[in-house]
């Protein structure tokens, strides 16, 4: 009898180890983890199933709750926001997908702040056991052991994962922000520049190095007129209105 309750102590004990070992965050710069789940498309893979897309992996902590609701309609509603940038958006909870489709289909019935009725045009993938969101991190224990935390994984189109952010149960998020976010990540590849604090599309930048040698002056006198400085070690470089106006029409 000591015995058996030994091995079961172990046995939790290690199972123990292993899902808190494996409820890890995937930093910014890693690959994001790859998973396989049932949703309202069929079966998919995330985020091999996308492609050289962008994607946001958008996590909720449970269907048919008001706070979750509002973000999945206001996520619907900037679809031609994500469309033009090339992202391609997955939601995931605990829930599963028939549970998932009976809530996507009241979603789309609700007229909410007098839209109208929206298509919800991105996947639900269910994930009843919480095996994906430990892959993320999704679980925050402390809150809750079965529903995920309200998390966004930005992955860009090399399946790194380039921005993260978690916010409580109590507080919806702000998917302008989210927007915002891949906004400036595209922009600060494309433009090898930084943005500043409340930065938006068609701000200036910040280049964290001296712009230009007096070389390239010499050769360029017109390179000063990219640039301004405001203190010692903060540059900007005026964002190019013909480019942003081009990308903005794409
Ligand atoms: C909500 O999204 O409103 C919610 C989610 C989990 C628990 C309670 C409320």
């Amino acid at each position: 009898m000591k015995k058996l309750m030994l091995a079961v102590m172990t046995v939790t004990l290690v199972a123990g180890t292993v899902l808190a070992e494996s409820n890890n965050i995937p930093l910014i710069g890693s690959k994001a983890p790859s998973v396989k789940a049932q949703s309202t498309d069929g079966k998919i893979t995330f985020p091999d199933d996308f492609g050289t897309s962008w994607k946001i992996l958008f996590s909720h902590p449970a269907d048919f709750t008001p706070v979750c609701t509002s973000e999945l309609l206001e996520l619907a509603y900037l679809q031609p926001a994500f469309n033009k940038l090339g992202v391609k958006v997955a939601v995931i909870s605990t829930d599963n997908v028939a549970q998932h489709n009976m809530w996507k289909a009241h979603l789309e019935e609700i007229n909410y702040k007098n839209r109208g009725k929206i298509n919800i045009q991105f996947p639900l993938m269910e994930d009843p056991d919480g095996v994906l969101s430990r892959q993320y991190g999704m679980l925050h224990e402390p809150t809750s052991t079965n529903r995920d935390i309200r998390g966004v994984f930005i992955i860009d189109d090399k399946n790194v994962v380039r921005a993260i952010n978690f916010y409580p149960v109590q507080v919806g998020r702000n998917m302008e922000e989210v927007v915002r976010l891949v906004e400036a990540l595209q922009s600060t590849d494309r433009m090898f520049v930084y943005t500043p604090a409340n930065w938006e599309q068609g701000d200036d930048y910040i280049v964290p190095y001296f712009p230009y040698t007096k070389a390239e002056v010499a050769s360029n006198p017109e390179i000063k007129d990219q640039y301004y400085q405001v203190s010692d070690r903060l540059w900007f470089k005026k964002a190019n209105q013909t480019e942003f106006v081009q990308n903005n029409d794409k």
